[in-house]
C-alpha cells in the first residue's frame, strides 16, 4: 500500500489502533460508531473503544475501499474485501444497517496453526489426526465445513501441508490465506471487476476451469461458495482424488446438501438428481469445525460420505466425533475428548495394504462411550 493510504488509514483507525496492534485480537467488530466488539481467544468482548462519530468511522471506512481500489458509498453501500495485510474486511452502511455503519475485520494471523497446535489445543485427537493424515495418503477427497470462524480455513492449510512431497498442488483462493507448506504448489487468486479502470472480474470457477489443464495432482479451493463447486465436485469425479475444499455449513450432511445447491447455481443441463449423485460420489470425507457456545473451536466430526440412499439422501457415517463430558466451573470451557464412533471405513483394505500403522482397534468408541450411548438410547 502507498504510504499515502497507509497514514490516512492509521489516522482514520485510531479509535481501533490498539486492537488492531494487539496480536491476541483476532477479529474487530464495529456496530456504529459508539459500539466496538473484539474476539480474544475465540470469546468476544465489548471495549471502550469508540469513533467520535458516525462521520468519522465512514471516513475510516472510505480511505480503506479506496486504498483497495473499492469504494462505498450510497451507490454501493456493501464492502466485501481483503486489506493488503491479508485481513479481511466487510462493511454495510446505513440505513440497510440500523446500528450505523456496521464493521467485521478478520485480522490476518502469519501465524498458521499446526496440526500440533490442533492436537495440543484439544481440537483434534491424536489417532484423529493420524487418520486424517492417512486419508491424505491415500487421495481421499475432503471437504472442509463448518460456519464463519470456526477454523475450517486453518484445518484446510493444516491438511495441505500434510499432501505427500511429489505431488503437484494447484490452490485456488479469493484472497491468499492459505499457506500451505509443500514443494510443489502454485497459487491462484481470483481478481474483483473494476469498471471504472477497466479490470475484468477472474472468478474462483475459471481458475478452476484453467488449474485443470495445468496438470494439477490435486486441487484445493479455499472456499467454495458458488457455481464453482460443481467443477471442484467434477474435478474430485474425474482422477484428481485427494481434493479439498471448505463449505459453510452446520454438519456433515449439511456440507452435502450445500455443495449440491451451489452446484445448481450455474445453468447446469445436468438434472439435480444426477448433481445429488455427483456430489455423494465426490466426497469421500468430511471434517466437521465447529465453534462451540465456550469459544473453543473443535473438529466436531470426521464422517465418511458413503453415497444416496434408496429416499435420496445423503448416508453418513461418523468415524469420530468430540463429545462433551463436562465444563470447567471457572473457565467455563467445556471438558470433552474426540472419541471413535465404532464404526470401520469402507477404505479400510487400503489402509492394510498400504500397510499404515493404524489398527482396526483405532476405530472402536471406549468403555465409557459405549456405556453413554446404551443409557441415551435406552
Ligand atoms: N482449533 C483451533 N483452536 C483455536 N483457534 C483456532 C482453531 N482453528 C482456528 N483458530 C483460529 O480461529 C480463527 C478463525 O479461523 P479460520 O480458519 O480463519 O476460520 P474459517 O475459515 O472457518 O472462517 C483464526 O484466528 C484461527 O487462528
Ligand atoms: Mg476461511
Amino acid at each position: 500500500m502507498s504510504s499515502v493510504f497507509k497514514d490516512a488509514i492509521d489516522q482514520f483507525l485510531y479509535p481501533i489502533k490498539e486492537h488492531l496492534d494487539d496480536p491476541g485480537v483476532s477479529e474487530i467488530m464495529i456496530n456504529g460508531p459508539k459500539e466496538i466488539f473484539v474476539e480474544k481467544k475465540g470469546l468476544v468482548y465489548k471495549t471502550d473503544s469508540q469513533f467520535h462519530n458516525e462521520e468519522a468511522l465512514l471516513a475510516a471506512m472510505r480511505a480503506i475501499a479506496q486504498s483497495i481500489g473499492r469504494r462505498i458509498d450510497k451507490d454501493n453501500p456493501r464492502l466485501d474485501g481483503f486489506l493488503p495485510d491479508g485481513s479481511r474486511i466487510a462493511v454495510v452502511l446505513p440505513p440497510m444497517a440500523r446500528n450505523g455503519t456496521t464493521v467485521a475485520i478478520r485480522k490476518f494471523s502469519k501465524e498458521k496453526l499446526t496440526l500440533n497446535d490442533l492436537i495440543s489445543f484439544g481440537s483434534l485427537s491424536k489417532e484423529a489426526a493420524r487418520f486424517l493424515d492417512i486419508c491424505i495418503y491415500l487421495s481421499k477427497n475432503i471437504i472442509v465445513s463448518g460456519g464463519t470462524g470456526s477454523g475450517k480455513t486453518t484445518m484446510l492449510n493444516v491438511l495441505g501441508s500434510r499432501i505427500p512431497k511429489t505431488q503437484r498442488l494447484l490452490i485456488i483462493e479469493d484472497s491468499a490465506e492459505l499457506q500451505v507448506k509443500a514443494e510443489h504448489v502454485v497459487n491462484f487468486v481470483t481478481r474483483k471487476a473494476d469498471a471504472e479502470r477497466g479490470i475484468s472480474e477472474v472468478s474462483i470457477r475459471e481458475l478452476v476451469l484453467s488449474a485443470m489443464r495445468l496438470r494439477p495432482d490435486r486441487i484445493i479451493v479455499g472456499e467454495v461458495r458458488g457455481e464453482e463447486a460443481l467443477d471442484l465436485i467434477q474435478v474430485m469425479n474425474t482422477g484428481h482424488d485427494g481434493s479439498m475444499g471448505t463449505v459453510h455449513a452446520n454438519n456433515p450432511v449439511d456440507a452435502c446438501t450445500r455443495l449440491e445447491t451451489l452446484c445448481l447455481m450455474g445453468d447446469t443441463k445436468i438434472p439435480p438428481d444426477a448433481v445429488r449423485k455427483m456430489v455423494a460420489s465426490a466426497m469421500q470425507l468430511v471434517v466437521q469445525c465447529t465453534r462451540m457456545h465456550d469459544g473453543g473451536r473443535r473438529t466436531s466430526h470426521i464422517s465418511e460420505i458413503l453415497g444416496i440412499d434408496k429416499n435420496g439422501n445423503y448416508i453418513c457415517r461418523d468415524i469420530f466425533r468430540w463429545v462433551q463430558t463436562g465444563k470447567d466451573p471457572e473457565t467455563g470451557k467445556y471438558i470433552g475428548e474426540m472419541v471413535p464412533c465404532n464404526y470401520i471405513p469402507t477404505f479400510f483394505d487400503d489402509i492394510i495394504v498400504n500397510k499404515l500403522p493404524f489398527p482396526k482397534s483405532n476405530f472402536l468408541a471406549p468403555d465409557w462411550y459405549n456405556q453413554k450411548i446404551k443409557g441415551e438410547a435406552a
